[in-house]
């Protein structure tokens, strides 16, 4: 147990943090709605919670607001009104931009007024793949200002991938760049798009950005480079913040599941709102003078939730930087840290693990001082690169809030609080408001000290609504295993002192350096090779990414197994799915095992590559 002293948070002491536990457990709506009462609304809500159909759960029902309003306009009639509301670095390191809120919202209101112009109002869906830069952050604002509804893919996903997702959403427009910076190499962003939309029934525009600056392709009718709408008068001049229901959609995101195509998590803008703001107050301490630091990109929902909307709700100061963190040399983070005065740092566990293998010189060349609150999230980290991470880069005297949640939850959901103490590994407990239950699979819950499966007793505001055009598979897959309670998809254990130990994915999504894949994606892209019968992919162990990709392959008639076409497959799926799916194996087979109803036994394959026992056998077909 680490209980090194932190001053006290700045809403309350330790004493009065466990109070305010024990009251919201008390009356979890009630905690709710004194949260959503610091925040803004063009009208006040009926009821906090309608539970009146669940698993469909409804929040602040009645009320008018716009996150926007919360995120910007509130601001400006404020004291934050100059304050710093983004800093942005390039990963050239060169290039830098600032944004106060005043001109945050000057860079909204143009994109707004924009993609108004081009006919996008409430409702309709915008898909945005571009790189970490401040037009990421314009690009979502601007939807949800017009009560649009956003789509970011993560600007690593390949042409196939965008396909899926553009046409699933019915996006009308979709906002690009010209490419993006890699590690002093181009990705080209507008080349993926092109390919990606070229039967696309839906988009009608496309805006691009520019950001790299070699030629690109640009259709006459349908590209719009965004410096030459921006010089257009139709930019100027403020845009109407759109007075939207609490539960009117604000984005959708998609995410991996365990069987067939990623699923589109629905998030509405009255909860999410509420959930984003009062996790990071009272995980991360925001304060006033704070610079916070949340790795992630955009194009996942870390960066959706503590990116963008959770420090300007809460009026921060937040750094977001293009680049990773090793290039050109492992120093550039904690450089960073240094250079800008970052006071709360969150990252992931792949991350740490990947700079820790460098050695203690690269950060210990810094000046880390600055930094009050440390924080991870993705999978479970690993004690030793949590007490790496507190003794070398937090200098044993920064908490480590180790965050768990998922895309679906939208906030926090199991973490610890800044003043309680900490144990390496642990992701803490239920956040204010929220009850976990782990369970056996009879519905029973399981001893102190046991695996079982992670589920989730309370409804809480930023919680998916449902799967966009899918009902039923939202209720199938989290609602039905034990009816009325939220199937997580992870296993867990708590301890006797109520610490929870989440262990990892109880089914078929592998955490491949804290991103989310899903097995039948993985092989459906590989069965897309020329060469591939069957396939099948499984999660195994790894160092540094926490699970590396298994692929295991059955090759059509005609075909031999060789190095050369291991390779050749390697870079399909990264062509025809991401880079961040490439198998780091693949073993070729003449047969998968299988069920007798023909389904791929992952679990046997993942016995049988760690020298398990291989289990119960009788189901294989032969
Ligand atoms: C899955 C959700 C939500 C942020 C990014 C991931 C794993 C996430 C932790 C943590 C142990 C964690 C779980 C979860 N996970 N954070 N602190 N400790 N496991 O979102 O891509 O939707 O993935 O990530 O397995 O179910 P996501």
């Amino acid at each position: 147990m680490d209980d090194a002293v932190y001053p006290d948070p700045s809403f309350g002491s330790a004493e009065e943090t466990e109070a305010l536990r024990a009251a919201a457990a008390a009356d979890p709506v009630g905690f709710w709605a004194d949260r959503a009462a610091e925040l803004e609304w063009f009208e006040p809500w009926d009821k906090v919670l309608d539970d009146s159909n669940p698993p469909f759960y409804k929040w602040f029902t009645g009320a008018k607001t716009n996150i926007v309003h919360n995120c910007i306009d509130r601001h400006l009639a404020g004291p934050y009104k100059n304050k710093l509301a983004l800093i942005w670095v390039g990963e050239n390191g060169t290039d830098y931009r600032t944004f106060s809120y005043f001109s945050l919202d000057r860079e909204v209101n143009q994109m707004a007024n924009v993609i108004k112009a081009m006919g996008v109002g409430k409702g309709d869906k915008v898909t945005i793949y571009l790189p970490r830069i401040p037009e990421v952050m314009f690009a979502m604002l601007a939807c949800a200002k017009l009560g649009a509804v956003h789509s970011v893919i993560f600007a690593g996903f390949s042409a196939d991938a965008l396909t899926d997702r553009i046409d699933d959403s019915e996006s009308k427009l979709v906002i690009t760049a010209d490419g993006s910076w890699v590690n002093g190499e181009i990705f080209p962003l507008k080349d993926i798009v092109d390919a990606g939309i070229r039967f696309s029934p839906t988009v009608e525009n496309v805006i691009v950005v520019k950001r790299t600056g070699q030629d690109v392709h640009m259709d006459a009718l349908r590209d719009h480079w965004y410096h030459d709408l921006t010089a257009l008068p139709i930019a100027n001049g403020k845009c109407a913040t759109e007075h939207v229901d609490a539960e009117d959609p604000l984005f959708i995101l998609y995410t991996s599941g365990s069987t067939g195509k990623p699923k589109a998590i629905l998030h509405t803008h009255g909860g999410y709102m509420v959930g984003t703001y009062t996790t990071l107050k009272y995980t991360f301490d925001i304060r006033d003078e704070d610079r916070w630091w949340c790795t992630a990109d955009p194009g996942w929902v870390t960066g959706h939730s503590y990116l963008v909307y959770g420090p300007l709700l809460n009026g921060a100061t937040a750094f977001m930087f293009e680049g990773g963190p090793t290039y050109p040399y492992p120093n550039r983070w904690w450089q960073l840290i240094e250079y800008y005065g970052i006071t709360t740092f969150y990252t992931a566990p792949t991350a740490i693990r990947s700079l820790m293998r460098f050695g203690d010189a690269w950060p210990n060349r810094h000046d880390l001082s600055s930094l009050r609150l440390l924080g991870s999230v993705g999978e479970p980290i690993n004690p030793e690169a949590w007490q790496w991470f507190h003794r070398v880069i937090g200098k044993g005297r920064c908490p480590i809030m180790d965050t768990w949640w998922q895309t679906e939850t939208g906030m926090f959901q199991i973490c610890p609080t800044p003043s309680m103490p900490l144990k390496p590994g642990s992701a803490g407990k239920p956040f204010f408001g929220q009850e976990v239950e782990i369970l056996d699979d009879a519905g029973q819950p399981v001893a102190d000290g046991e695996e079982g499966f992670l589920v989730l007793k309370n409804p809480q505001p930023a919680m998916l609504r449902t799967l966009y055009k899918d009902d039923e598979r939202y209720v199938n897959t989290y609602w039905s295993k034990y009816p009325g309670k939220y199937l997580a998809g992870d296993s867990a254990r708590r301890d006797a002192d109520g610490y929870l130990w989440v262990i990892g994915r109880t089914d078929d999504v592998i955490k491949v350096s804290g991103h989310r894949l899903g097995t039948a994606e993985v092989e459906s892209a590989l069965v897309s090779h020329p060469a591939v019968a069957e396939a099948a992919a499984i999660g195994l162990p790894h160092d540094v990414k926490g699970n590396a990709i298994h692929a295991y392959v059955v090759l059509r008639m005609g075909y031999e197994p060789s190095q050369q076409l291991a390779e050749e497959i390697r870079k399909h799926i990264s062509v025809h799915l991401s880079p961040i799916a490439k198998p780091d194996w693949i073993d070729f087979t003449e047969k998968l095992p299988k069920t007798r109803s023909g389904k791929i036994m992952r679990r046997v394959l993942k016995a049988r590559a760690l020298g398990q026992d291989e289990g119960d056998l009788t189901t294989l077909e032969d």
